[in-house]
This record gives structure tokens, C-alpha cells and sequence, in this order.
């Protein structure tokens, strides 16, 4: 039988501000997974948060996009929004953009990375969940953990993992996905994913047998919703050891606190920073991003674990990068590169400011001005 693990989160409401879920919406929503539990639906699951975001760690025999499942996940966000409203948890239910359920969580706010397979003698499973950031926040880790060798050794030394891998990238706006093989396309890969906005990794395969790797959710909330309505933060599973890279071949490229689009409003590049469960909530400026990983070994689709991995002076180093980095930041105040490019800034406030100063501007053509000479349709819509 083959085992599936499902990973789905939403925000449905925050203890002061954005900071951290409370563990009554917590409790909540875990009575509804014990009952699915008990009901047979599910055979195992973990609770817990990063930030703001409730996450739902499950593992049962239904396959990706099971219905059943689904709207388990969406019950219990129900179930914890309600209570978020009952205890006026600032932005109550804010992730959950409508109330009609119709099978599948994608497309209504919440996110979902899922992978179906057959279990390993053992299979050890990392989950990572992030806060005041968005799916293409992974772009850069993953593409360090499945295609440099500099990041992951096993690629050159482990006959399992020399062929390679392929990466499946996601259009978020298009609607479209491409499959590119490494090593041979990888430069074409990173013209791709080097805007993460629009280009995400979404599922990596080992290349010699298709065997999956990892997934990403890739919701982007904004573009559902048409407007800002908070970050996307995303959630990554990906398999290690045995044929795939080495648990700590796996976090080793989190050990590089890159910068990513989220932090306040959503709208500004900031470090993403590697932290313990215990240091999961986020403060300063609403951030900075951050990213938990926890691992587990699945046996008959149980969850043994979690390991909390980023739990470890090993990554201080990178903490301490990482608030070098967001201070650095921070000085530039409301100018970019602090703060995302006008294409990200449509869909928040900014643009209502911006009408205002419409009828301020005086015509003055200095000079002829021309269009980029090079159009294409990727790159410019
Ligand atoms: P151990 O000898 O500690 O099992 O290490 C094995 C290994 O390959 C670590 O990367
Ligand atoms: P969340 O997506 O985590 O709710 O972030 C919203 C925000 O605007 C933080 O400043
Ligand atoms: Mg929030
Ligand atoms: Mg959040
Ligand atoms: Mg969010």
C-alpha cells in the first residue's frame, strides 16, 4: 500500500498581530484530526504552527488531493477560526477566502504540498513550514539541495543520486508548468526559478526512476484573492537519505539565510531565518521570515517524531547572518530594494496612495523614450 503525506496550512487568526497561532485554535483543530483519526480517514497526524500559520502535518492511504482529507483540513480550519473569532484573534478566519468547500483546499487560501509513495524500509521525511514568506522562498534551497554539488556531496559520490534530478516549475501566474533535467538544463532552470515570484519549484523527481523528492505548495494568496490579504507562506516535504540526499545535505541549505519576498505587509525583501519550534512566532518588523524544519521517519504512514531540526547552535551562525542582514535591511526604510517592486506592490494598499498623486504629475516629455528591445512573453505579459 502506498502512503501519503499531506501537509496543509492556513492563517485563521494570530495571538497580537501576526505573531503566533494560539494554542486554543491549536486544540481546535485538533480534535477534528483525532476524530478523522478515529474515523479511519486519516492514520496519523502532527499539529503545530510557525508564526501565524496553523499547520496540519497528516499521513493516511487516500492518495494527493483526496477529497475526504481535504475537507478534513478545511473542518479544522473551521473549527479553529471559530474560536479565533470567539477569542478576537486579530485577523480571524484570514486565510479561509470563502465559506463553500467543494473537495479541495486549493484555490480557497489555505496551502498544500502532498507526495504519495511507496514507504522505504525506513523513510525519513523532512517538513518545512515558513512564515512572512511565499513559495518561491524555496527555490533557491531546493535547487542548492537537488542540483549543487557544492551544497550536497551525494550527487558526485552516490552512484543513486549522480544521474541527477528533474524539477517541475510552476507558472503561478501563466498557469503552466515545464520539467527541466539536471545537470543538463540547469541553467535554463535557474533563468526560470532566479524570479521567484512567478517561477516555482513545485516537485523535484530523482531523475533514474521518477521516484519523488519533494513538493512545495505554491499557492499564492494574492493572485487568488486579487488583493493583498496577508503572505503565503509555504510548506515543503522532502524525502532524504537512501537515494535521496542526506538529512543534512537537506537542511545544509538553510544554513544560508538568502532574502525573500514577505516580512511586513508582505511587502519587503528580509533574510530567511532557520529557528526552533520554540522560536516559531515572529517579532520584529513582523518577521524576520522564518523557517522551521522538522523531521520524521514514516512507518506504516505513522508519523514517528518530529525532530526539530534548526533546534541547534549549528545554525547560530546563520541566525546571527540573518539579524546582521535584517538590520541591514531595516535602514532602508520604505525604499526598495527593502521594500518588493511595483509588480508584487499591486496588490496591496500602495496603489491607493499612488491614485492620489495621479492628477499631480506635470506633462514634460524631456526625451523620446523606447520599449526594451528584447519582448518575451515569459518575462513580460
Ligand atoms: P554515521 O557513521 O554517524 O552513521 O554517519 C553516516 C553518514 O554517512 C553521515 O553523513
Ligand atoms: P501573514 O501572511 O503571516 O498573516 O502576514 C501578514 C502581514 O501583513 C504581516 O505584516
Ligand atoms: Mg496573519
Ligand atoms: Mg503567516
Ligand atoms: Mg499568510
Amino acid at each position: 500500500a502506498k502512503t501519503t503525506i499531506s501537509v496543509i496550512k492556513a492563517d485563521i487568526g494570530s495571538l497580537a498581530g501576526h505573531h503566533v497561532v494560539h494554542p486554543d485554535t491549536m486544540a481546535a483543530a485538533a480534535k477534528v484530526l483525532a476524530e478523522a483519526k478515529s474515523k479511519g480517514i486519516i492514520v496519523d497526524y502532527y499539529i503545530t504552527h510557525v508564526g501565524d500559520d496553523l499547520e496540519l502535518i497528516m499521513t493516511h492511504r487516500k492518495g494527493v488531493d483526496a477529497p475526504e482529507v481535504h475537507e478534513v483540513a478545511w473542518n479544522a480550519f473551521k473549527e479553529a477560526a471559530k474560536v479565533a473569532k470567539e477569542l478576537g484573534l486579530y485577523a480571524a478566519g484570514q486565510d479561509l477566502l470563502t465559506d463553500a468547500f467543494s473537495g479541495n483546499v486549493r484555490g480557497l487560501g489555505p496551502s498544500a504540498a502532498e507526495m504519495e509513495f511507496v514507504e522505504r524500509p525506513a523513510e525519513p521525511v523532512i517538513v518545512f513550514m515558513a512564515d512572512k514568506t511565499e513559495p518561491g522562498a524555496f527555490n533557491l534551497p531546493l535547487f542548492r539541495v537537488f542540483g549543487d554539488p557544492f551544497n550536497t556531496a551525494g550527487l558526485v559520490i552516490d552512484p543513486k543520486l549522480h544521474d541527477g534530478f528533474k524539477f517541475e516549475v510552476y507558472d503561478v501566474i501563466g498557469g503552466k508548468y515545464v520539467i527541466m533535467n539536471l545537470p543538463e538544463e540547469m541553467y535554463d532552470l535557474l533563468a526560470l526559478i532566479g524570479t521567484p515570484g512567478r517561477f516555482v519549484v513545485r516537485r523535484v523527481y530523482r531523475k533514474s526512476d521518477n521516484e519523488i523528492a519533494a513538493v512545495v505548495s505554491v499557492e499564492r494568496l494574492n493572485l487568488i484573492a486579487g488583493q493583498y490579504v496577508g503572505k503565503d507562506d509555504p510548506v515543503a516535504i522532502v524525502r532524504a537519505q537512501s537515494g535521496f540526499p542526506a538529512v543534512g545535505e537537506v537542511i545544509e541549505a538553510f544554513a544560508f539565510p538568502h532574502l525573500v519576498a514577505g516580512w511586513m505587509r508582505g511587502s519587503h525583501f528580509g533574510p530567511l531565518m532557520p529557528v526552533s519550534q520554540r522560536n516559531a512566532r515572529c517579532t520584529r518588523f513582523d518577521g524576520p521570515p522564518r523557517v522551521v524544519a522538522l523531521g520524521f521517519q514514516i512507518k506504516n504512514a505513522r508519523l514517528i517524531g518530529p525532530a526539530d531540526l534548526f533546534d541547534d547552535p549549528a545554525y547560530d551562525e546563520t541566525r546571527r547572518l540573518a539579524q546582521t542582514i535584517a538590520e541591514y535591511m531595516r535602514r532602508h526604510g520604505p525604499f526598495m530594494p527593502h521594500r518588493l517592486g511595483p509588480e508584487e506592490m499591486e496588490y496591496t494598499t500602495l496603489p491607493a496612495v499612488l491614485q492620489k498623486l495621479q492628477n499631480r504629475f506635470v506633462e514634460a516629455k524631456l526625451y523620446e523614450v523606447k520599449g526594451p528591445k528584447v519582448k518575451t512573453e515569459l518575462l513580460h505579459e
